[in-house]
């Protein structure tokens, strides 16, 4: 029997396996609603124990890209309950990815009056997807007012609460990848010469105010957070201090009781490799459950389940073309290939039709 495929808990969830179905933005959710082609989806794919959605904005204002969801409005609380009715009814948990994506947005993407906020007023390099002009260079950002932040953490609190309300498990704060919360602790992003910049200790401030706002709307079991120490996309450069900091962050998570953190490592994907001993520093340091994930397949999964150094593992590119990837591992069968080419195009295609075996 593998441990990836025997049963777990996190926290109070009793989980059918150790298999995590990686957060994939797919840019289905026309008008930013959660539709039944994006429930069919998730359900297709509910063999993993616990689903992560794709990021999820907790604000009009976080709406960056083309045709993500969002979990602010009624409309889209009742859009996510059909996906996470199906999920469930499949026997998995799920937990909904709350993504702010900040500065890496342009004004084509976003409703009207909704406004583009990050830490500083400063672009990201790089160009994003509008459906209106194509590639845009990403704008440049409004610097955050004492008001806009508290507005903000106001709206992950509130986005927690109709995540919970749409019938999901929990919620992840989706602080890696150069989003909203990353761009406060990166010191390229942050040049608040306010109480959220500066040293880490203030950089990070944005971040656990957040995290302390869902915890006191959802509970700490269901709160987890993903980051991405080493990560470079989206503009975020290495520097010196990072594995300090990033160790000062997995203690004051550690000392909130969150349910998970989830380390992102994109070396597969051509990204810098995230040391293993950074990795190890998250393991000794934070108390909670500890998600790995990038680049896994079955053997590499297993043996690091089998080495204590993940409670789960989660995988984004073979799930995504394999829906039932759990069957496929377990009997060695061959995979499909994932097509990058429709993976953030609107439509069935390279979404609900990867096929299944027979
Ligand atoms: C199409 C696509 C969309 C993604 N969207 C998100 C996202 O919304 N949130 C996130 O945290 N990571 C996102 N990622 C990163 C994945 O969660 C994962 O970390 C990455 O694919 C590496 O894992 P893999 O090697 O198993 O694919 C995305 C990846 C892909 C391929």
């Amino acid at each position: 029997m593998s441990l990836l495929f025997s049963q777990t808990s996190l926290g109070p969830f009793n989980l059918s396996n150790r298999l995590v179905m990686s957060p994939m933005t797919r840019n289905r959710a026309i008008g930013n609603l959660p539709n039944p082609l994006m429930a069919q989806y998730y359900a297709q794919r509910a063999g993993a124990g616990l689903i992560i959605t794709e990021g999820t904005s907790p604000s009009p204002n976080g709406l960056g890209y083309a045709r993500i969801p969002g979990v602010f409005s009624q409309a889209q609380v009742d859009g996510w309950r059909q996906v996470a009715e199906g999920v469930h009814a499949q026997g998995a948990k799920m937990f909904m990815q709350l993504m702010h994506c900040g500065r890496i947005a342009h004004p084509l993407n976003l409703p009207a009056g909704a406004r583009i906020l990050a830490p500083s007023a400063v672009a990201a390099a790089g160009e994003m997807f509008t459906d209106a002009q194509g590639m845009q260079p990403n704008a440049m950002p409004q610097a955050m007012t004492d008001a806009d932040i508290a507005t903000t953490i106001g709206e992950y609190a509130k986005a927690a609460k109709n995540a919970l309300d749409a019938g999901c498990d929990g919620i992840e704060l989706h602080g890696a990848n150069g989003y909203l919360l990353e761009q406060f602790i990166r010191p390229i992003s942050n040049l608040r010469t306010d109480g959220y910049g500066g040293p880490i200790e203030q950089r990070a401030r944005f971040v656990l105010e957040v995290v302390d706002a869902a915890v006191r709307a959802v509970g700490t079991s269901r709160v987890g957070m993903r980051l991405s120490p080493f990560g470079v996309f989206n503009d975020m450069p290495l520097y010196p201090a990072m594995e300090a900091e990033y160790t000062y962050l997995a203690e004051q998570l550690s000392a909130r009781r969150l349910a998970y953190i989830h380390l992102v490592d994109h070396s597969s994907m051509g990204a810098p490799p995230v040391p293993d001993s950074m990795k190890a520093t998250f393991r000794s340091q934070f108390k909670g459950a500890l998600i790995l994930s990038g680049g896994y397949d079955f053997k590499r999964a297993e043996s690091d389940l089998v080495a204590g150094k993940a409670d789960l593992i989660a995988v984004g590119r073979p799930i995504l073309a394999n829906p039932d990837l759990k069957t496929r591992w377990e009997t060695g069968a061959a995979l499909n290939a994932p097509d990058m080419t429709t993976f953030y195009t609107p439509g069935p295609k390279g979404y609900t039709d990867y096929p299944t075996l027979g």
